[in-house]
């Protein structure tokens, strides 16, 4: 009788969301049946569970911002519900309110160096957006025209036209060309298809050349920012080799140019950090931030600047001209506040850093390629395998060694993922394991700051 109900349930919803509902980076004419739409309808630690009653490892953390796992809601949903009653809107235009101010306190207090100002926004695509945009002001406000950024190959950072812009993933940029003119994309720090006998300084001394020609080609003083993640998600968490952000700092000092931190995916204990910077020791002017701000418990992002990048903004007359509706919302701000103090309270980035050697296991990584093998794929580890909760396998069909082979994977994801394209039918969700929990195709794994079942 439950059973009869629920699949009711799964027809009526499934029907309502193929009639209505428009689907991010979805193929939507390829659900046949409502039943082939998967409806989550709970969350669990790290857990999910769909309106069939199967349940799901949430391995990527929702779209990697779930860090606290889904399991505070009454605690998240407490702060939300009193602010709502205290003052569920005001804005931080001109105005301020108390979460906003203490929200950009703590986030002071976190950040590393001198990145003591708070700029809130409602993502990281608008984070990017805002981060850009800024930095043409700031070069604006010093007397130079600047506006050119440099990010890296395949890299992602939103799809609103400034940050798809930036974007390097050439398949999610394609359709909107022409795109926000100019940004130059460099390598990114893929050791995987370099020479094997190269030595990881010869890698970054190959990065930062072509890094510093792109600038002189560019013209030094017409670049405005350099965004890159400190850990690049897109293709595969890339790690950077040892002396490499060492050498991007020097060549951006070098020329004038902001370097900007995209930490939405690394901030908010993900590398055993507040911060990926602090781990690498980036020293950037610019930390775009989101997801991880609030779990996701809240639609929430920041662009933090150091004072150096404040300071032209000080004088009499000056504004960073620059804002959105719901930039530090008071209730979103309420949410990031209770999941900081959740994180903290948890110890997350020391326990991050505490069990990071366990999903590096060798032990681990042979039972895996075992698995994948009977798949007829072989597991190739790399040294890729990451730093903190962030990591990934790399799989190619048997005998592939240079050429990824054509996997089964969306689109969008294929393009984030740096793999080629497929022929689809059906669309899968990009951040939810196969029904059943099957792997057909590539799955890479990252795995939630702490997720508690
Ligand atoms: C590094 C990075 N920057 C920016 C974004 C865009 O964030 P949002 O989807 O919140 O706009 C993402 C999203 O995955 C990201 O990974």
């Amino acid at each position: 009788m439950a059973a009869a109900r629920e699949a009711g349930q799964q027809s009526e919803l499934g029907r309502a969301a193929l009639d209505h509902l428009w689907l991010h980076f979805t193929e939507m004419g390829g659900y046949a049946e409502p039943e082939d739409l998967q409806v989550i309808v709970k969350g669990d630690g790290c857990y999910l569970e769909d309106l069939g009653g199967r349940r799901y490892l949430d391995a990527l953390a929702g779209l990697f911002c779930v860090n606290m796992g889904y399991g505070y809601g009454e605690e998240m949903g407490e702060a939300a519900a009193a602010q709502m009653r205290e003052l569920p809107f005001a804005i931080n235009w001109t105005f301020a309110h108390p979460r906003s101010i203490e929200l950009a306190a703590e986030l002071a207090d976190l950040a590393p160096g001198d990145l003591n100002r708070a700029f809130f926004v409602s993502g990281g695509s608008e984070a990017v957006e805002a981060a850009w945009k800024l930095a043409r002001q700031y070069h604006a406000a010093r007397g130079e025209r600047r506006w050119k950024a440099i990010a890296r190959r395949v890299a992602y950072h939103g799809t609103t036209m400034g940050a798809l812009s930036i974007t390097g993933c050439t398949e999610l940029r394609t359709p909107f060309e022409p795109l926000v003119p100019d940004v130059l994309h460099v390598a990114n720090t893929n050791r995987f298809h370099r020479p094997r006998e190269e030595t990881e300084a010869e890698f970054t001394r190959f990065l930062l050349d072509e890094l510093e020609a792109t600038i002189v080609q560019a013209g030094p003083d017409t670049v405005a920012m350099v965004i890159m993640e400190p850990v690049q998600n897109s293709g595969g968490s890339f790690m950077p080799p040892a002396g490499y952000f060492e050498g991007v700092r020097a060549i951006c000092d070098e020329h004038g140019i902001l370097l900007c931190a995209d930490e939405v995916i690394t901030g908010f204990g993900r590398t055993g950090h507040w911060f990926a910077s602090e781990r690498f020791d980036i020293r950037p002017d610019l930390i775009t931030s989101a997801k991880g701000l609030s779990s996701a418990y809240a639609a929430i992002g920041a662009l933090i600047a150091s004072e150096r990048v404040m300071e032209p903004f000080t004088e009499p007359g000056a504004m960073y001209t620059h804002g959105v509706t719901f930039g530090g919302h008071p209730v979103q701000a309420a949410v990031a506040l209770k999941n900081i103090e959740i994180m903290r309270r948890e110890r997350i980035p020391e326990w991050v850093r505490e069990n990071e050697p366990i999903p590096r296991r060798p032990g681990a990584a042979a039972r895996a390629a075992d698995r994948r093998r009977r798949a007829r794929l072989r597991l190739l580890l790399r040294a890729r395998a990451g730093q903190g909760q962030a990591g990934a396998h790399e799989l190619r069909r048997r005998g592939m060694r240079r050429a990824a082979a054509p996997l089964r994977l969306p689109r969008a994801v294929q393009a984030r993922l740096d793999l080629p394209r497929r022929r689809s039918r059906r669309p899968r969700r990009p951040d939810l394991p196969a029904a059943g929990g099957g792997t057909r195709g590539v799955r890479v794994h990252r795995v939630h700051a702490r997720g508690r079942a």
